[in-house]
């Protein structure tokens, strides 16, 4: 919010104009869920890392600023990043920052692998769950950390030793902080019941890459062979799933005809599969998939899953196009407790759907009309941009820097594409504000 005279307040929101299909290709950013354990594995390497497709996004944006504080330097250069840590001297997180972002948890285990010690804040729940981190912690004092719990942070100090964690659910954070936290460690670390994302195994690919020695990814058994210092390496991040997957649906949705470059389609393979249950034409080549839109019928059931299921994370996306649907689908949330923010937004612009605890029973509509909508995570808020391009007439989107926070450039992208979504800013009052 930018502040004008006393009593006025800008506020920013997208304009997406509704009624026009997309067609044409896109190349896709780097994998925000990748970038960020890479970035987080630096602090294990006194060397510098240079980083090619890292996305510039708001949450690179806040994890760079993290690595700052802690003493490393950054040079971003255009498409490329380098990091060094070898002048890192802190293994204190800052409070605002990690607050800011919940992924920073995953410094944890670098942290505490460099320094023998490591303070963070408690990262809060965010907009789509508790956010719990009892995994990552079982799994460090499992290794040897002496954890504490007080006054809203968690302190982790020790030599991490080698040793065998049984994960009670394959959460993806816990298994990135445990490799990085065992990557220096003495002796070998086996993780059981890991998860299996991509980007686990591109962060395998980069710490391989600077010498450390991890195999098993993309499996539910990880294991790390601890060696005393990895070394610099230049390295690419993989291209992002979520975002593929968004334009994908924005393709079909919007009756057009999209094809996303830079792509392994075996990264998006369930989405492709229910892309083409709900009707769509789906041509996959060895780094791209083409979408061509048909008449799209409702899909019975679906639901999210870890690694290899349906991403939790294009849960919305997938939601949107099947209130579009002809017919009734049953849509289920496993990953999440709080992830159906965007069906009452929906509903503003007609879709018709109910919620019960973790299930949607969506009833497809012929039309959605263009509305005032709020994106009240970064996903759901993708989910009513994709709702806007399919919309008759314009729909405003507040709070679009939440959007900000996982897709770069996203509304270039669509402009590429053919569509139009449109940065806004309007000077309100505080009544306006305050009934929001
Ligand atoms: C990662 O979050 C992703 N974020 C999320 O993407 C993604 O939705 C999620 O994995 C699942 O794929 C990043 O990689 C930065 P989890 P993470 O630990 O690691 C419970 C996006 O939109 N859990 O696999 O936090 C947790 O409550 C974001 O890009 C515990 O109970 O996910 C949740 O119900 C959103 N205890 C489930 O596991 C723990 O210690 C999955 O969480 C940790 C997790």
């Amino acid at each position: 919010m930018l502040y004008l005279a006393e009593g006025t307040k800008k506020m920013s929101y997208w304009l997406v104009r509704g009624g026009r299909a997309l067609n044409g290709t896109v190349s896709v950013q780097g994998s925000k869920n990748a970038a960020l354990p890479i970035l987080a594995a630096t602090l294990l390497i006194k060397e510098p890392i240079r980083l090619l497709n890292c996305p510039m996004i708001r949450d690179v944006q806040n994890m760079l600023r993290i690595l700052k504080t802690l003493g490393c330097t950054v040079v971003e250069e255009r498409g490329a990043l380098t990091v060094d840590s070898c002048t890192a001297d802190s293994f204190v997180l800052p409070t605002a920052l990690s607050g800011e972002l919940r992924s920073s948890i995953f410094l944890l285990g670098s942290v505490l692998s460099r320094f023998g010690d490591a303070d963070a804040p408690y990262p809060g729940g965010c907009e789509i769950g508790n956010r719990p981190i009892d995994l990552h912690l079982k799994g460090l004092k499992r290794l040897g950390a002496e954890v504490e719990e007080r006054g809203g942070r968690i302190r982790c100090r020790g030599a991490i030793t080698g040793g065998v964690v049984d994960l009670d659910y394959p959460s993806v954070g816990a298994t990135e902080n445990i490799m990085l936290a065992a990557c220096r460690a003495k002796g070998q670390t086996t993780v059981r019941n890991a998860a299996c994302e991509p980007e686990i195994v591109d962060l395998e690919r980069f710490l391989c890459a600077c010498g450390f020695r991890v195999r098993g990814a993309g499996t539910p058994t990880v294991v790390i062979d601890g060696v005393p210092e990895g070394h610099g390496t230049a390295f690419r991040i993989m291209p992002d799933r979520i975002a593929a997957g968004t334009y994908l649906i924005a393709g079909a949705i919007t009756g057009g005809d999209v094809t996303v470059t830079d792509l392994d389609p075996e990264t998006v393979d369930t989405l492709l599969f229910k892309l083409a249950e709900c009707g769509a034409e789906v041509t996959r080549k060895a780094d791209a998939v083409r979408v061509r839109a048909k008449a799209l019928r409702g899909v019975g059931f679906t639901e999210t899953r870890p690694y290899p299921g349906f991403p939790t994370d294009l849960q919305p996306q997938l939601f949107t196009l099947l209130s579009v649907s002809e017919g009734t689908s049953v849509l289920v949330e496993n990953v999440f407790e709080n992830r159906f923010k965007h069906a009452q937004e929906l509903k503003k612009m007609g879709a018709e759907n109910r919620i019960l605890d973790r299930t949607a029973i969506i009833t497809g509509v012929r039309k959605l009309h263009g509305a005032c909508v709020t994106a009240h995570d970064l996903r759901g808020g993708a989910a009513m941009v994709l709702a806007g391009l399919f919309a008759e007439g314009d729909t405003k989107v507040l709070h679009a820097e939440r959007i900000e926070r996982g897709y770069e450039s996203m509304d270039s992208v669509i402009g590429l594409l053919g569509g139009s979504v449109t940065r806004k800013e309007e000077s309100i009052g505080e009544e306006e504000e305050k009934r929001g």
